[in-house]
């Protein structure tokens, strides 16, 4: 999540390997991940869920034995590419009877009748707060039955469940903090494949990154569709009218930031995403106040016209996000900002998109994840609005973003130039073997010569040229 990106869900899913489990069951396990890191998590937990049953890991499909794939429903291009792959594993079946396709996630409720009954593409379905049943669907499924739990919980965070890191580098690891949104806005499926917000128990949070941290790791990245929203009131949903007593005893998302940034000052926190009608300035503070938390924000704007906003159900104003932005500037004078945004939502018209832009010139994001907005099915929007903005029109007012995006991205990376910065080693630059790659903590890509330094030091690095979004300079 570094350079400036239009994220493209082309990317085919990455397939992942698990440690091999103490006793094995002689099954061999293929999994892919499809969609965003929340999901990249969820396929950690089932990786550790599984090895606990035995299951070894494959990388090649057409000797697993059961083949899941985590699927993504956010924009519609997200679930052709999914729906392709499925009619891949559909055809190895014909090599091999006995293997069983499970598709997980957030297409697993929307499209599971379809997938197991009329299209007979899969055998099992899991919706992503039941994969604490899927040894059991395994065994349904060796028997020939489909085998289905989409169930929504309101209480699941899998906070008991220590997950195993795929595809790691073993220097950064996510840890899931919240799961499921109340937020309701009017473009996004979130809230109906993942369902209510719940609070994860923050000393499992803080155990987890100690874990980590002792493992090696030096950087955790804490994920919830909205972290600011994150509060722990001892479990379950969140109330809307807490007591005294129980306000006093919650843990808001500050001050779990805070509990993470104790567990080592040499461990970075990370968090994602934050919401811009609930982030405010104490947890603003936080960031200034520590070291290792990183300073770079995520925050959404999603458009820079209040009437867009406003259909959305964004919660906010062009102005109102523009004070969050405000504040970022006063509170941490050299922190990272980045956004979503989606072009031509409902209605949107030239002049909206023109208030886009000039947000966009106001703020200068150092990177920015831009998307075509995609009508999806149950969605406010989808109920409310029509999809009335021409593809072209969507596509030519996205490029345009696009444009300006990397022309900011650019100037940022530039003010880095001739300037010091803290780099954390994730690996090998893919360039030369002869270098190393990290990022600063406004989680911009620093390249420099690799001397002795290995992955998981923290390198003093002078930038003294960059390349688009990289900075290029050598240790001092
Ligand atoms: N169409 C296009 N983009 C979407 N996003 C969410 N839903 C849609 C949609 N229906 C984008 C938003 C969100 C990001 C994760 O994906 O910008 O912040
Ligand atoms: Fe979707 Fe809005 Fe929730 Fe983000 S905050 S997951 S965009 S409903």
């Amino acid at each position: 999540m570094s350079e400036h990106k239009v994220i493209d869900e082309s990317k085919q899913g990455e397939a992942f390997m698990i440690e091999q489990p103490v006793v094995s069951n002689g099954k061999k396990l293929f999994l892919e991940s499809y969609g965003c890191a929340m999901n990249f998590s969820d396929s950690e937990i089932v990786a550790s869920i599984l090895k606990d049953k035995g299951f070894t890991t494959t990388q090649d499909f057409n000797e697993a034995d059961v083949i899941f794939v985590n699927t993504c429903a956010i924009r519609e291009g997200a679930e052709q590419r999914v729906r392709k792959r499925l009619t891949d594993f559909k055809r190895a079946k014909k090599n091999n009877p006995d293997l069983i396709v499970g598709v997980l996630g957030c297409m697993a409720e929307r499209l599971k009748s379809q997938f197991l009954e009329q299209e007979k593409l899969v055998d099992i379905v899991v919706g992503p707060d039941a994969y604490r049943s899927l040894p059991e669907l395994i065994e349904i499924a060796e028997t020939g039955q489909n085998a289905i739990n989409v169930l929504l919980s309101k209480e699941e965070t899998y906070a008991d469940i220590a997950p195993v890191r795929l595809g790691s580098n073993g220097v950064t690891a996510f840890i899931s903090i919240t799961r499921g949104c109340d937020n309701m806005c009017a473009f996004c499926v979130v809230p109906f494949t993942r369902g209510r917000e719940r609070s994860r128990d923050p000393e499992t949070i803080v155990k987890e990154a100690q874990d980590l941290f002792a493992e090696g790791y030096r950087e955790v990245t804490l994920l919830g569709q909205n972290v600011d929203s994150y509060l722990w009131t001892g479990g379950g949903l969140k109330k809307d009218n807490l007591s005294h007593e129980e306000l006093n005893n919650a843990t808001t998302f500050s001050q779990l930031l805070e509990k993470v940034a104790l567990v080592n000052p040499d461990l970075r926190v990370r968090f994602s995403t934050s919401h811009p009608k609930d982030m405010n300035d104490d947890v603003l503070y936080t960031i200034a106040k520590y070291e290792n938390i990183c300073s770079y924000i995520h925050l959404p704007v999603q458009s820079g016209n209040s009437r867009i906003l406003e259909m959305m159900n964004r919660g906010y104003t062009r102005e109102w996000y523009l004070n969050r932005i405000d504040a970022i500037r006063k509170i941490i004078p050299d922190c990272g900002i980045s956004m979503d945004i989606i072009t031509g939502f409902c209605s949107e018209t030239e002049e909206e998109h023109q208030d886009t832009l000039s947000l966009m010139e106001t703020v200068k994001y150092d990177f920015g994840y831009m998307f075509a907005y995609s009508e999806r099915p149950k969605t406010l929007a989808e109920r409310k609005y029509k999809d009335d903005v021409p593809a072209e029109i969507k596509s030519r007012r996205l490029a345009e973003i696009v444009e300006l995006q990397l022309k900011h991205s650019a100037e940022r990376t530039k003010e880095g130039v001739g300037k010091v910065h803290r780099v954390l080693v994730e690996g090998i630059s893919k360039k030369s073997k002869e270098e190393l790659f990290g990022r600063n903590s406004q989680s911009t890509v620093v390249v420099f010569p690799k001397e002795n330094f290995k992955i998981g030091d923290y390198v003093t690095v002078l930038a003294d040229r960059c390349t688009g979004g990289t900075l290029i300079g050598k240790a001092i």
